[in-house]
This record gives C-alpha cells, structure tokens and sequence, in this order.
C-alpha cells in the first residue's frame, strides 16, 4: 500500500529537527486527525534555500512528506520552493494512498507557513504566496474534489 520511499522517508526521514534562529519558520496542523507540523528554513541574502528542517508530530505519511518536502526545497529559491506543491511531494514519494493526500497538503502548508514568516519578517513579498492557514483540514474538501 505504500510505495518503498515512502516506506524509507517513514523509516529514515531526512532533515528532522529545529534552525536555531531560522530565517521563516511555520506550523501548520490539521483539527480532523490532530497532526502538527513545523517546518524552518534558513535562507541566504541571495533567497536561497541553505537548510530546511522540521518536526512533525503526526502519522507516518505526514513524517514522509515532511521529510520529502525539506528535501526538495533544499538549495532552491524562495519562489521555486513554492511550487513545490503537495502533487510533487507526492510524485517524489511515487504516490500515497488516497486516505492519505492530505498528508501532504500538511507538507506544502507547512513550507508556504515558513516562507510567509521569511517575508514577514524581511519585509518581502513573494509572488503568489498567499497567506497560509493554520488548520488545513478546511481545506480538505477542495483537495478531495481534485483526488
Ligand atoms: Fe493527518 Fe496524516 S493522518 S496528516
């Protein structure tokens, strides 16, 4: 049922833990199943993406796309980080069962909540990033319409 990277980003997920002092940083959760999760990043003055970390207290697919999710947004720009989506979260883990898309929406909220923290806090604006929720479980039936 879950894909063998799924299965070793559960296993040994990547990235886990705080940036002191980190240039964003973001907590998303969802009130249905009660996962929480938060992402740092540190961002170089040229908005380069150094380090991303997180710490995620929920099931084991939310582990594994948090996991991907710092992967993926490691070394690139604030505005190709935001297109990482959860689609290509999920492409990168190759697929999660359906009961588990929402997983990784978690994981794409988390990043944006990272990123909007970044802006804020440096007076930026990013193009296209809007402002983040705090429980996406608000938004499950727009993604359950996609799915
Ligand atoms: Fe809620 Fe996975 S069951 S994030």
């Amino acid at each position: 049922m879950y894909s063998e990277k799924v299965i070793d980003h559960f296993s040994n997920p990547r990235n886990v833990g705080e940036i002191e002092n980190p240039s964003g940083v973001g907590t998303v959760g969802n009130a249905k199943c009660g996962d929480i999760m938060r992402m740092y990043l540190d961002i170089d003055d040229n908005g380069i993406i150094q380090e991303a970390k997180f710490k995620t207290f929920g099931c084991g697919a939310a582990v594994a796309t948090s996991s991907m999710a710092t992967e993926l947004v490691k070394g690139k720009t604030v505005e190709e980080a935001l297109k990482v989506t959860n689609k290509a979260v999920m492409e990168a883990l190759d697929g999660l069962p359906p009961v588990k898309v929402h997983c990784s929406l978690l994981a794409e909220e988390a990043i944006h909540a990272a990123l909007w923290d970044y802006a804020e806090k440096h007076d930026l604006k990013i193009e296209g990033l809007q402002k983040p929720v705090n429980d996406i479980s608000e938004h499950e039936e727009d993604i359950a319409e996609e799915y």
